[in-house]
């Protein structure tokens, strides 16, 4: 990865400064770290490697060397905290459209932080927020995307679960690239989500999104919850019609 050149190509303030490890825990808390430190918004931690990825619910996420993007983002917005969830919805739209542009795949959104082609999950986002005085401090987006990934390195468990832009595309992408392209984008939804602009954020979300108007099942703690997926609310948040008739809005969880 060229971070020279990932920077010289970013215009905006996502990007601007851009720290790169071969190797961390998590880039998500390496971030976290910098933005207690007083990092401007806009800084970006990018790693080749991670050994405790996280996932969202506490899960794993596999972050090999050499072949994946693991980065996350320090944003700083003067939003309502409940719009949070408004950051993972314009980091997903973001970036499906610039995988879409780069990669040339039919990238979808589920709902609420995935990324994914073929009903196979090819990415994710895993917004960490830190409060204060009811006021969002700052928040840690982290995209993790499976760019070159020979998916017989993965567990069984994931690998059936699972894809990558050279499984689907059939050849190898400079990660460079993709990075450019999926920084370009936050940039751009970024401004959109500081500009209060929320309706167009939702608009281009359900544009993008492969949830609505389907059965879900959506784990919540030790609860699943099954029911028809109808919308999402200004929030951000999911609406779901159980079978009872009732409707549910349905938060994310980190
Ligand atoms: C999910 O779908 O469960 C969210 C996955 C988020 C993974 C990314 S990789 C970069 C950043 N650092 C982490 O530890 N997690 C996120």
């Amino acid at each position: 990865m060229d971070v020279k050149d990932i920077k010289a190509g970013i215009k905006g303030t996502i990007g601007k400064e851009i720290f790169f490890y071969e190797t961390v825990d998590s880039t998500n808390t390496v971030a976290a770290i910098l933005a207690e430190k007083g990092v401007e918004e806009g800084t970006v931690v990018v790693a080749d490697s991670q050994i405790r990825g996280k996932g969202r619910l506490g899960r794993h996420w596999a972050s090999p060397p050499g072949v994946n993007i693991y980065m996350s983002v320090v944003l700083r917005p003067e939003i309502e905290t409940r719009n949070a969830t408004l950051i993972t919805i314009m980091a997903s739209v973001a970036c499906a459209k610039a995988l879409r542009r780069v990669t040339g795949l039919d990238v979808t959104i589920k709902w609420p932080n995935d990324l994914m082609v073929s009903e196979k999950k090819l990415g994710g986002i895993l917004t960490e927020t830190r409060l204060a005085r009811k006021r969002i401090k700052y928040a840690i987006t982290g995209i993790g995307v499976n760019v070159n990934l020979d998916l017989d390195t993965l567990p069984d468990v994931i690998r059936e679960l699972a894809t990558s832009v050279k499984r689907e595309t059939g050849r190898c992408f400079s990660r460079t690239e993709v990075i450019k392209g999926i920084l370009t984008e936050v940039n751009k939804w970024y401004n959109i989500l500081k500009g209060k602009k929320y309706s167009e954020l939702i608009f281009q979300w359900k544009d993008l999104t492969s949830t609505l108007g389907r059965t879900v099942e959506i784990i919540l703690g030790k609860e699943t919850l099954r029911g028809f997926a109808e919308s999402v609310n200004d929030e951000g948040m999911l609406i779901v019609r159980l079978p009872s008739g009732a409707s549910r809005v349905v938060h994310i969880r980190a």
